[in-house]
């Protein structure tokens, strides 16, 4: 009998010193699952509900209650519930919360939970959680990585205005060389930053933190960087970017505070336009805010179908947000982050969503982070073609690029998509 018998809240702690919450879900016949909520700091207002205690301790960042949620209310719902209907699992606390946003038991106390419940179901299966999720599916690769090199934005305490400089291999063969590429890029920046004096420790997600004097100087070093590591920019490392529009403007109007300027939306477009026709970028993550609807179709539309347009707080893994961004063509790739739609089963329909309209998507961790793995799994299992886990350092990253390195040895394959498959390999 593979029945949940029991749901195990327990508060542990994040890679920024913050509480979150782990769920582990107990079987009727000893199979367990575990998985951990991760955390953002720039979050689209559209996400599940984090919910957070308040008060004194932490900062007020808490999570008593959303743990309290797990191991009562939760943990009585879905006893007697088969983990291998996910679809009813999760219903079963959509429901049980009763509220849109996932305000009253917590998105992060369901999304935890959500995940425990699909790995207890693979352990119940005695399969890994990625050939699980697969569901017979055959025709496995791996996820090209999406690294950061340079941290800014909320990461870095604003020091530059964009968040992610990220370097992306596009012209690795496989898994393994992707990311022994983005190791030499990486090491190759920070001896750079180092020897200009730039370097002031890791961002949250373990980039760099620059003192950048410009936000273009950012690019300036990150192609040098790619040169310095002895790869053709753009050719073998591409750069992608993550503006974070969001966190730096709203009604049209933004501040890039490190270079001084007050810019409205065509502005920006045209600074970032610039930027694509400079630099060998391939991807750009929310270039204006979420609110900014009209920028983000004509951006996309002059930008062309070869760059990925990425929405993450314009979309925040919902299915409906992704089809009115569709209908409106704002964008043409999704980013699927879990904890924003609070379920596995909405986050899947995001991604079901984001591929019915022909978009790209990448699988994406959060800066907030722990040691949980279960996204890599996700990408893998559900076929998505990109995973985004913040650098190339720092346990909580490397806990997620080094569990893709186990799923090829387990494979025996360390295929990547093909560079064909992509926008930016289309044109050939
Ligand atoms: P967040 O940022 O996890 O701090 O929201 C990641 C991103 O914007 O992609
Ligand atoms: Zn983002």
């Amino acid at each position: 009998m593979t029945e949940i018998a029991n749901v195990h809240g327990r508060r542990v702690w994040d890679s920024r010193g913050r509480p979150t919450v782990e769920a582990e879900v107990q079987l009727a016949d000893g199979s367990i699952g575990r998985a951990i909520a991760p955390a953002g700091a720039s979050t689209g207002s559209g996400e599940a509900v984090d919910k957070r205690d308040g008060g004194d301790a932490f900062g007020g960042f808490d999570v008593q209650s959303a743990v309290a949620a797990v191991s009562g209310e939760i943990s009585d719902a879905l006893c007697g519930v088969d983990p291998r209907d996910q679809v009813a699992a999760d219903q079963t606390m959509i429901d049980l919360d009763g509220t849109p946003t996932k305000a009253r038991l917590g998105g992060n106390a369901l999304v935890a939970t959500s995940m425990a419940i699909a790995h207890a179901a693979a352990a119940a299966e005695g399969v890994p959680l990625w050939r699980y999720l697969a569901g017979g599916r055959q025709d496995f690769t791996l996820p090209l990585p999406e690294v950061q090199i340079f941290g800014g934005g909320a990461h870095a305490g604003r020091r530059v205005d964009i968040q992610d400089f990220m370097v992306i291999a596009t012209g690795a063969e496989t898994y393994t060389q992707a990311l022994e590429w983005t190791a030499e890029v990486y090491r190759a920046a920070g001896v750079l930053m180092a020897d200009a004096g730039l370097m002031q420790g890791v961002a949250d997600e373990g980039g760099f933190w620059p003192a950048f004097e410009t936000n273009e100087l950012a690019l300036d070093y990150l192609v040098r960087a790619i040169e310095g590591a002895g790869f053709t920019p753009g050719d073998e490392m591409a750069i992608s970017l993550d503006i974070a529009a969001t966190d730096f403007g709203k009604n049209g109007r933004y501040r890039l505070a490190t270079d001084d300027r007050d810019v409205d939306s065509d502005a920006l477009a045209e600074m970032l336009l610039g930027w694509l026709e400079r630099y060998p970028i391939v991807a750009i993550e929310d270039p204006l805010g979420e609110d900014d609807h009209d920028a983000m179709a004509m951006f996309t539309a002059a930008a062309g179908p070869e760059v990925e347009i990425v929405a993450d707080d314009f979309i925040c893994t919902s299915a409906s947000l992704i089809e009115a961004a569709h209908a409106g063509n704002a964008c043409n790739t999704a980013l699927i982050k879990p904890n924003q739609a609070g379920t596995l089963t909405e986050a899947k329909a995001a991604l079901d969503a984001a591929r019915a309209a022909g978009w790209e998507s990448i699988v994406s961790a959060r800066s907030g982070e722990t040691e949980d793995v279960t996204i890599v799994h996700l990408a893998v299992g559900w076929g998505v073609k990109q995973l985004k886990v913040g650098s190339f350092a720092r346990s909580e990253r490397m806990a997620k690029w080094n569990e893709g390195l186990r799923i090829v040895e387990a494979l025996e394959n360390d295929r990547l998509p093909t560079r064909e498959s992509f926008p930016w390999g289309r044109n050939g």
